[in-house]
């Protein structure tokens, strides 16, 4: 039995499998609360967006922010990706995998000058440059590292991409980006300042957009401003289209990335635009769907008002739910005869607002386990120790092989680098 937008998370019998393992048997082996990834799943979601580039002077940039365990890295590394990073922490991150940073492209509103200076001294491709006075301090940085920074400017095309407030960048009211009308006077000053050279264009104009309608919309936006720059003398070699497609959690049904990219490069075919190399920033779609996080059942609370089936997995797991109320499905990993139950599916942290999944049938007991499904991204990356809870273990499959990729957090990793005072 197949879960709609998990390839390669389904039933066999009565057991819930990823790829060629027993959900089950990986949390017997590694403990819970657990992240286990299919390594297929992530590969599948990177092909197509490949699919249709190629042929295409191209770069899939990975938004690592979305997971960037470094096994998981390294998989995309292997599959001739890019990364799209927002901070040091980030970058060193992808040294630490092994990975050119020559595939790298700077993005974020908020770099700082040490950043920069990482950044240029490991010679990342592209500075995604949010606003003027980031232009002026990244050339500064530049002359006094003698190096030039390559640049791009994040334009921000003003359209709306109709998801959560939270997660919708592209809209004038957001903090991202340089204004649509301000673009081309912002271009003319990186081409005039002295460690800078202009070399693309990008947007993002949110994240789990399941129409294609808007990315169009955006292109065309920004088609009209390399248009516009160019006249000015300014050579616009990339067009990065940014990251923001949707996963399917509940019933969304978003256009494969394969048809997204297609419809794209046809209007950049179209406008004449096809001989600039085409960059994309995708995080979500490239893991959500690998991923879950598996939980044992704790404990069965019924209530008068509701039923609680509380879990060894909690919000600091899985922030998403009790940050931006997400629904993430939940199912048993193991299929019983018994009539399901609702119950509210809650961690163990002292917050009402600990819950991993609200009104869910279950047919479950204690000691059972669980998967909140569709995890791949933004699970780990948001984790944190709140309640001093260490931060789960992560395994990565491929077929029948189960890779430990990250120890479970101890004790003492939540509190090194702590100070007793006298
Ligand atoms: N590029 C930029 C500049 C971004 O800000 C983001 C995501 C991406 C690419 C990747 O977007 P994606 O393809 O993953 O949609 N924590 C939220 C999502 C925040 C997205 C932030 N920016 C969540 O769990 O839904």
């Amino acid at each position: 039995m197949t879960i709609p937008g998990s390839p390669h998370i389904a039933y066999r019998g009565d057991a819930l499998f990823i790829e060629d393992r027993a959900v089950a048997d990986l949390a017997h082996e590694f403990g819970t609360p657990l992240y286990v990834y299919s390594k297929s799943a992530m590969l599948e979601a990177l092909a197509g967006y490949q699919r249709a580039l190629e042929g295409r002077d191209h770069l899939i940039c990975y938004a690592m922010k979305a997971n960037s365990t470094l096994a998981v890295l390294q998989t995309f590394a292997a599959a001739e990706c890019g990364f799209d990073i927002v901070s040091g922490g980030e970058l060193a991150r992808v040294l630490a995998a092994g990975i050119s940073p020559a595939k790298v492209v700077f993005s974020g509103v908020g770099k700082t000058r040490t950043e920069m200076r990482q950044a240029l001294d490991a010679g990342v491709m592209c500075f995604n440059v949010e606003s003027d006075a980031e232009l002026e301090v990244l050339s500064a940085v530049a002359v006094e590292s003698g190096k030039t920074a390559r640049i791009s400017l994040r334009v921000n095309p003003d359209v709306d991409a109709g998801t959560h407030p939270y997660i919708s960048t592209g809209l004038k009211a957001n903090k991202f980006g340089i204004a649509h009308e301000s673009a081309v006077a912002s271009y003319q000053r990186a081409a005039a300042l002295p460690g800078l050279e202009v070399i693309g264009i990008d947007c993002h104009i949110g994240s789990q957009i399941t129409e294609i309608g808007p990315y169009v919309n955006a292109l065309d936006r920004v088609l009209d401003l390399v248009e516009k720059v160019e006249a000015h003398g300014i050579t616009i070699k990339h067009l990065d289209l940014g990251g923001g497609l949707a996963i399917t959690y509940t019933d969304e049904a978003p256009p494969a990335a394969e048809t997204l990219v297609r419809r794209l490069l046809a209007r950049i075919d179209e406008r004449g635009h096809g001989h600039r190399k085409i960059m994309f920033e995708p995080g979500r779609s490239l893991v959500g769907n690998a991923g879950a996080l598996v939980s044992e059942v704790l404990y069965l609370k019924p209530g008068e008002e509701k039923n609680f089936c509380i879990v060894d997995a909690a919000m600091n797991d899985m922030a998403r739910p009790a940050m931006y109320q997400a629904w993430m499905r939940i199912v048993a990993c193991g299929l019983r005869e018994a009539s399901p139950v609702t119950y509210d599916v809650v961690g163990p942290v002292c917050e009402s607002g600990d819950w991993l999944g609200r009104d869910r049938a279950l047919a479950v007991e204690a000691g059972d386990f669980v998967a909140v499904l569709s995890a791949g991204a933004y699970g780990m990356t948001m984790a944190s120790n709140y309640n001093s809870r260490g931060r789960a273990a992560e395994v990565l499959v491929s077929g029948e092989r189960a890779l430990l990729i990250r120890d479970r957090e101890q004790a003492v990793d939540l509190f090194r680098g702590e100070h007793l005072i006298d």
